[in-house]
């Protein structure tokens, strides 16, 4: 699918499988997400600009190629998008982070905004959307739709699990963000959740069910 990588590396594969089993613990689903988003950082920030710096090493001078930072932002949809946050921050420290807090209304399955807050020159960064989950993807099109009305025009969608409906939906509403995921899942079921899926990922992370 057009825009859309599905980052099937067997580690990542065999976590997201540990992840989706009912009786996994709360502790070890949050370990698994942390060390998943390691692995799919690694293939959202494959193409980032380098620049270089004159560094001595023992035995010379040399042009290294270095990342900038500073120049990305990892959005985190709250809550469970903090799981992968997290991760992220471990490989890129220097980046800077804006927090969408973002929850489904049960009923509508509208998403519903209570807290926004992003670095004011989103413009000039590379912002990269955190959330485990694209169900109906009415969460990640609201967060999409708040960053680009503060200036946002170079952004990543990374999640875990999408559900076929939800990219279809995304890529209509935000064809210029490209979506990475570790998986493309069967459907969503009558309440919205993705099937097979792995249930509510924020109630799994921190125990709230
Ligand atoms: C979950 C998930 C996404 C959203 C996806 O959050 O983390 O943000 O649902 O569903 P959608 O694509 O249909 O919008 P939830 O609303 O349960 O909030 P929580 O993380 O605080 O539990
Ligand atoms: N949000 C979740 O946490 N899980 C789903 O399956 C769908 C939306």
């Amino acid at each position: 699918m057009k825009g859309v990588t599905v980052v099937d590396h067997p580690l990542v594969q065999h976590k997201l499988t540990i992840m989706r089993k009912k009786e996994t613990s709360t502790a070890g689903f949050r370990r698994l997400l942390r060390e998943i988003s390691l692995l799919l950082g690694y293939e959202v920030t494959r193409n980032l600009e380098l620049t270089t710096t004159t560094i001595e090493t023992p035995i010379e001078e040399m042009e290294a190629p270095t990342l900038e930072g500073k120049k990305l932002v990892f959005a985190s949809v709250l809550r469970a998008g903090n799981g992968l946050l997290e991760g992220l921050l471990d490989l890129v420290p220097a980046a800077r982070v804006a927090h969408i807090g973002l929850y489904r209304d049960h009923e509508t399955l509208e998403a519903v905004e209570y807290f926004f807050k992003a670095p004011s020159d989103l413009a000039d960064r590379l912002v990269i959307v955190v959330d485990p989950m694209l169900a109906t993807a009415n969460s990640a099109i609201a967060a999409i739709d708040k960053l680009k009305g503060r200036g946002a025009t170079n952004i990543r969608f990374l999640c875990l699990l999408a559900a076929p409906e939800g990219i279809e939906r995304f890529i209509k509403a935000h064809p210029d963000v490209p979506v990475f995921t570790a998986s493309i899942d069967r459907q969503l079921n009558e309440k919205g959740y993705i099937m097979p899926g792995l249930g509510d990922a924020g109630d799994r992370m921190y125990g709230t069910k």
